[in-house]
């Protein structure tokens, strides 16, 4: 009967929808097919930054709260990405022009990465997912518009290994083969501020979505300027991961367009102020010009 009921629906509604549950990177569930504002939204990621369109501001700087702290923390092959939970104390991300103080859910990799520089993608993008501390979780604040701002670290690829990816990695391999959801203990400490690029100065800033259906929107993104490194042997280590339908040789959504939104380039005690005084004694300079080489040319 139940099966029945279900035909029925499947063709009255003359297509087949993806479940939030059952999509993928390519193919038949891949994202044109990922569901609701995944196709409708106008304020989707990822996108491509293009850093001369980037509008320079000083957004005030950017605070990681215990990111220095050693966590122990678990690694889960959830089919889309391996996604690390760390345990203890919560951990926390404010400032930088953040309208809130916002708690560190998890973090988890994309391997080509989502956001592209003036049409370059890197090897490896690591996503901190947090949400604002005055909601009760995630799932809560993802229906806040900015309930939740993601940090995103670009990895390149690089003659070295990462050697802070090296326990990540090795989590990684143990649980790359798909078995339904599979969880393991990472075997060393994780230190989050170490998987940061150093200069935390300056970093690029726009309203997006998620990039994992239902792609919900109302999401600060705040994208690290400085990049990390990751060798291609080490990467390989990532495209060994299984999903239930075979390897997950990538896990990069397409890039979306950025319509009428702005990506603001933070950049610490950028002034612009100083910058128009700057143009305006550039101005003058062009202004005295003539009277310049006149004085040359009477002398
Ligand atoms: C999130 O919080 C809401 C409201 O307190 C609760 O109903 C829901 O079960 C929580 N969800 C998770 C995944 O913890
Ligand atoms: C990773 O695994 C290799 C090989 O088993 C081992 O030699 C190395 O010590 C491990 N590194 C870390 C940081 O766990
Ligand atoms: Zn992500």
């Amino acid at each position: 009967m139940s099966i029945i009921i279900f035909l029925l629906v499947t063709v009255l509604s003359g297509q087949y929808v993806v479940q939030a549950s059952d999509w993928s990177y390519w193919g038949e569930t891949g994202p044109n097919y990922w569901p609701g504002v995944c196709k409708k939204g106008t304020n989707q990621s990822p996108i491509n930054i293009v850093t001369d369109d980037a509008v320079k501001t000083d957004l005030a700087p950017l605070k990681f709260i215990r990111y220095d702290f050693a966590f122990s923390a678990n690694i889960i092959n959830n089919g889309h990405t391996v996604q690390i939970t760390l345990n203890g104390v919560p951990i926390h991300l404010k400032g930088g022009g953040l309208p809130s103080t916002y708690v560190l859910e998890q973090m988890h990799f994309h391997w080509g990465a989502e956001h592209t520089i003036d049409g370059t993608r890197d090897a490896l993008e690591l996503h901190f997912v947090h949400y604002d501390k005055q909601y009760d979780n995630m799932t809560v604040a993802s229906e806040y518009e900015n309930g939740i701002a993601v940090v995103a670290v670009l990895f390149e690829l690089s003659e070295e290994d990462n050697e802070n990816l090296e326990s990540i990695l090795n989590a990684t391999e143990s649980v790359s083969t798909w078995v339904g959801g599979s969880t393991a203990k990472i075997p060393t400490k994780i230190i989050p501020y170490l998987l940061l690029p150093a200069d935390h100065t300056t970093f690029y800033r726009y309203q997006g979505s998620l990039t994992t259906p239902e792609c919900k929107e109302g999401v600060i993104w705040t994208v690290m300027t400085e990049k990390l490194k990751i060798s291609q042997s080490q990467l390989t280590s990532f495209m060994r991961v299984e999903s239930n339908s075979g390897l997950l040789f990538y896990n990069y959504r397409p890039l979306q367009e950025l319509g009428s939104r702005t990506v603001y380039h933070h950049l610490e005690g950028y002034s612009a102020a100083s910058s128009s005084v700057l143009r305006s004694s550039l101005l003058f300079t062009l202004l005295n010009l003539p009277l310049i080489s006149h004085s040359y040319s009477s002398s």
